[in-house]
């Protein structure tokens, strides 16, 4: 979280600095701050909250200049102050940073021991403190970061910017993503390319351990070991970078909208142009594995947690499933007969991450389901399954849980047949239900109108359930998530028959409780627990199908779903549990694309 912006330019850098935050502003915004370098001299404005603030306040107090670095925040250490935003200086250097440092108290008893100041409570001004430290002890510019770099432990992106310094930004990359972009006589520095689609198209992804001095004339690149070296220039593209709203009112509207289309091309890309089977890469081997692991946070576990289900019963392979957080303090248990799969929109979420580097020694296959296929967990895996959704900036995620669990059942499919557990005949049905999943995504987005009255009275309700069974349990778990972080109603997942054991003693009159159910063979069972809410007055929401809605008798608020194959359920029934987040947000008026505390890339653990 956190993202980080450098240029080198030819006209005034703060306007290009603040629209490029603008793109970032996904990664946090606690408080956002630009520093310059002009005529010389250092200077910087740091406003608490949304860019906004920033931007109000560069209109009284304009910031001139032609070299600058930016942030926007996701407070980790200290709180939303400005004492607390970047970028920090001390003496005649200022620092930008994503991550954490992690030996930060150490160094700054020692640097306070030394006479340091410290003005704020981030582990940030450790940073500063200490270069500020070594130019006074005589170093250069270049000297004084390197030598800073050594000292410090922890995951970061970090940029420096020095007083007197016009044409130089020093950055470095080891934990947290770093990229940079190269103009015409200018050079940026971003912590991904979208921040820097509207400057350039030829981007140098950093490696980890990398830092780079960055003039107008170019950059020179500097591995973990101290070398020299050469990072392949990339030209990405840039429409597919560009992020707008396209005439909806947020972008999460705008992400869910697309999903259709989404799905559509992820499916177009992995089954080839000819239609005739799944086209994944050879390396996958199913065949020779006893155990599969998935791993991934949030959302990204939920739509694991749907895969399990179907590895489990396409391919009668056995699923370990976990949390990213959890799973390498656990010591699981891992052989080379494994393969690891991780689920990451980002890509650069730290737990994950964190996880497949502890995974990687151990298991024979390490595969990721990616959204940016640049991202740090698609280059450290042995197989990176892009999910091709485009760039998702709504902090909610939905366009990637549903593409996600696309290339999820496309593999889960191929595990099926490439095992034996999968007639052609079978596969070859599955996949054509998998084909179908766009259009009837498109018709449960069509019940959009229904849904936002149908969660009007959301708007008062302090806490609300979520109940499924099968693969709707993991949709529950899901439309729980998405009405917690968006909406801030309260909203716990059960499995519905677990309601019994302990949960049902929430139930009160008038309790809303979605609940899930397709008329599939679950849906009996899934039924009478819904009359168990009923008899104690809770207030039901059904989500099933025509058949379903028909069978379950007198339910007061119905959502019809189109009748679907069992497979794609939860692909299509995710459409609901967002829109249901989504209205409840947009009735209680909550900020629905930058939700309160939260931030779209979670690069610290
Ligand atoms: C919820 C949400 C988060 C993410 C989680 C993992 O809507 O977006 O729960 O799913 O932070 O992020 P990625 O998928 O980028 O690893």
């Amino acid at each position: 979280m956190c993202g980080i912006v450098g240029i080198l330019g030819n006209h005034e850098v703060s306007p290009m600095i603040l629209d490029a935050l603008r793109r970032l502003e996904y990664r946090g915004y606690d408080s956002a701050g630009i520093a310059t370098v002009n005529d010389g001299v250092l200077d910087r404005r740091r406003a608490v909250g949304k860019l906004i603030n920033l931007s109000d306040l560069l209109v009284h107090e304009p910031l001139p200049g032609r070299s600058g670095i930016g942030h926007t925040r996701w407070a980790t250490h200290g709180g939303p102050t400005v004492a607390n935003a970047h970028p920090h200086r001390a003496g005649r250097v200022a620092v930008v940073h994503n991550g954490i440092i992690e030996n930060f108290r150490a160094l700054r008893e020692e640097l306070t021991a030394d006479g340091a100041q410290f003005d704020s409570e981030t582990d940030t001004e450790t940073i500063v403190q200490l270069t500020s430290q070594y130019l006074d002890q005589g170093m250069a510019p270049v000297q004084a970061a390197r030598a800073t770099l050594a000292r410090l432990d922890g995951a970061f992106a970090l940029a420096f910017l020095f007083e007197g310094e016009q044409d130089m930004i020093i950055c470095a990359r080891r934990g947290s993503p770093l990229c940079i972009g190269h103009g015409d006589g200018e050079m940026y520095l971003g912590s991904d390319a979208i921040a820097l689609a509207e400057l350039t198209d030829r981007i140098t992804y950093l490696e980890e351990g990398d830092w780079a001095i960055l003039t107008r004339a170019g950059a020179q690149v500097f591995d973990a070991e101290g070398q020299q070296t050469s990072r392949a220039v990339t030209r990405i593209n840039v429409e597919s970078a560009r992020v707008d709203k396209s005439g909806h009112k947020h972008f999460m509207a705008k992400e869910m909208a697309e999903q259709p289309a989404v799905l559509k091309a992820a499916m177009g890309y992995y089954s080839g142009l000819d239609h005739s089977g799944i086209d994944l890469p050879e390396a996958l081997d199913f065949k020779g594995i006893d155990r599969l692991i998935l791993v991934a946070c949030g959302t990204g576990f939920y739509a694991c947690q749907v895969a399990k289900y179907w590895f489990e019963k396409l391919a009668g392979l056995p699923v370990e499933l976990d949390i990213a957080s959890e799973f390498r303090y656990r010591e699981p248990v891992l052989g080379p007969q494994n393969m690891a799969i991780f689920v990451s929109q980002s890509g650069e979420t730290a737990d994950t991450l964190a996880a497949l580097r502890h995974a990687k020694p151990h298991v024979g296959q390490v595969v990721s389901v990616v959204n940016v296929p640049t991202s740090s967990i698609a280059r450290e895996s042995t197989v990176a399954l892009p999910i091709h959704a485009g760039p998702e900036i709504g902090v909610a995620s939905t366009k990637a849980f549903t593409a996600s669990l696309q290339v999820l059942a496309l593999l889960a499919l191929r595990a099926g047949h490439d095992r034996g557990h999968l007639s052609d005949e079978e596969f070859n049905r599955l996949i054509n239900d998998l084909r179908s999943v766009p259009g009837y995504v498109a018709q449960a987005l069509d019940r959009e109108e229904e849904i936002r009255r149908m969660t009007e009275s959301l708007a008062q309700a302090r806490d609300v359930l979520f109940l499924g069974r099968g693969t709707m349990y993991p949709l529950a778990m899901e439309g729980a998530l998405k009405l917690k972080e968006i909406s801030y109603i309260h909203a716990e997942a059960y499995a519905a028959g677990e309601l019994k054991h302990g949960p049902i003693a929430l139930i009160e009159q008038d309790l809303p409780v979605f609940i899930f159910a397709p008329f599939d063979a679950l849906f009996e069972k899934t039924i009478s627990n819904m009359q168990e809410v009923m008899a104690r007055q809770g207030k039901v929401f059904l989500v099933s199908d025509a058949k379903g809605l028909a069978e379950a008798g007198d339910v007061p608020h119905r959502l019809q779903m189109p009748t679907v194959p069992d497979l794609i359920a939860p692909i299509v029934y995710a459409v609901p549990a967002q829109l249901i987040a989504y209205h409840a947000a947009l009735h209680r008026g909550t900020d629905v694309d930058q939700p309160r505390n939260l931030a779209k890339s979670v690069t610290v653990e």
